[in-house]
């Protein structure tokens, strides 16, 4: 019989590697040395078909090979579970960066993580998915944002439909104001046929609110609406060449400890004309930028320009390679500015589980179990030794 104390060295060996998993990220049973929470929640409403598209390709400064077969590569899973999504004629449905609800229920809400994985490296990405009730839901909590200029005339979009599109030529929308059903043509509104635009005349404050636009859809014989609202806000002829922030809004943002996180600053800047915009952030009034913290842990990202539902924005990211407890305690904020003015927003974090941490509280107290276990085997064994020896004894 070994001594207790081989199983103490196991016991250590493991707790070591817990602690050093959590801090270098290493790779053993298999989880993944790249752990992300993506920043934004996806908010659903119940009974409608829903996508979740695994973001795992907006992280590609891993260059990570992508062009093989996804499907081969990715994996979904949901919240700590370690069985993979895959069901081929089942509500939820796993294809390759989409995992599909056919609809989404009230208990769908939770975490979901999409794992990309080849022999030696592995990328996580968490994503949290929150299911309303189509009757109770605040709009501007499920709403996509638009802006538009007064004066003009201009369209919005229907967004997010893409992957529930086979024929563009065959897109059916209605568009609704404040849920009434709009005509197709109207001296203020008109659909454009065949695409997701619903073009606006002469744009007036009076327009800014919410707009839900529904598209009709069918998947094994079954018939849905999916549905997208849209917040509008104007901006007047005047401030067309001011900065508007149009991310982060006014929303908590998701953080798990030790987990890694983005979170983009999106500017709008009107169509092509960004005026010499700059925009940067700041921790507790601090710049943030590649030397501001000596160990690089949360950095800003390149000045990016990017084009969504045909506006111009400009992206700048604030990296944070692992977030820690001080995180939750500290002022994020990001600045746009050009010569025509400023605008200022925070980023608040909020701290979530960090769900995918089984392995570090699950092996240690399970092998602290065992390793008690044995050791009271050990003891017993060894008292029945003794006994049987002194009952040989006498
Ligand atoms: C796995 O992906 C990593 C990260 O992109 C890459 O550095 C590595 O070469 C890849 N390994 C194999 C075997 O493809
Ligand atoms: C990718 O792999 C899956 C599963 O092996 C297969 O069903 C699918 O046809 C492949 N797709 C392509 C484009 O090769
Ligand atoms: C998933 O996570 C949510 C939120 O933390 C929790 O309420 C729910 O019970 C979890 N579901 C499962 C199956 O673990
Ligand atoms: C920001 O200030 C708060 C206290 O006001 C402090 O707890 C936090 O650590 C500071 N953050 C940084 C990055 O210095």
């Amino acid at each position: 019989m070994r001594s207790p104390w081989f199983l103490f060295a196991v016991v250590n060996i493991y707790l070591q590697d817990a602690v050093a998993f959590k801090v270098h990220r290493l790779d053993k049973t298999g989880q993944c040395q790249e752990r992300i929470m993506h920043f934004k929640d996806y908010v659903v409403q119940q009974g409608e078909p829903t996508v979740l598209k695994c973001p795992i390709l907006h992280y590609n400064h891993l260059n990570f090979n992508t062009a093989s077969n996804l499907s081969l590569h990715l994996k979904w899973y949901k919240n700590d579970s370690k069985n993979e999504i895959t069901g081929v004629d089942s509500r939820i449905q796993a294809q390759e960066d989409l995992l599909w609800f056919f609809p989404a229920r009230l208990d769908d809400f939770g975490y979901y993580a999409c794992v990309l994985r080849n022999s030696s490296f592995c990328i996580e990405v968490t994503i949290s998915l929150t299911v309303v009730k189509n009757n109770d839901v605040a709009l501007q909590d499920i709403a996509y944002r638009q802006d538009v200029f007064t004066l003009t005339s201009d369209h919005i979009v229907c967004p997010d439909l893409t992957d529930f599109i086979t024929n563009v030529r065959d897109l059916d929308l209605r568009w609704y104001k404040e849920s009434v059903l709009l005509p197709q043509l109207s001296k203020k509104f008109e659909y454009v046929v065949g695409t997701n635009k619903l073009n606006i005349n002469d744009v007036s404050p009076a327009d800014g609110g919410f707009y839900t636009c529904e598209l009709g859809f069918t998947h094994q014989g079954k018939r849905y609406h999916i549905t997208r609202v849209i917040q509008l806000h104007t901006i007047e002829q005047e401030k067309r060449n001011h900065p508007v922030i149009v991310y982060p809004n006014h929303k908590s943002i998701e953080a798990a400890l030790g987990s890694k996180l983005i979170i983009p600053c999106k500017v709008f800047t009107g169509f092509g004309r960004n005026s010499g915009t700059v925009v940067w952030w700041l921790a507790n009034n601090t710049f943030v930028d590649r030397n501001s913290l000596p160990d690089g842990r949360v950095t800003e990202g390149e000045f990016q320009k990017m084009t969504e539902n045909d506006r111009n924005y400009i992206v700048v990211q604030l990296i944070f390679l692992e977030i820690r407890e001080e995180d939750f305690q500290t002022d994020f904020k990001c600045i746009a500015r050009n010569e025509y003015g400023s605008q200022v927003l925070p980023a608040q974090l909020r701290k979530t589980v960090p769900v995918f941490s089984w392995y570090t509280v699950v092996v240690p107290a399970a092998l602290i179990c065992l390793i008690v276990g044995v050791m009271c085997l050990y003891k017993f064994r060894k008292s029945r030794a003794q006994k049987d020896y002194i009952q040989a004894k006498s």
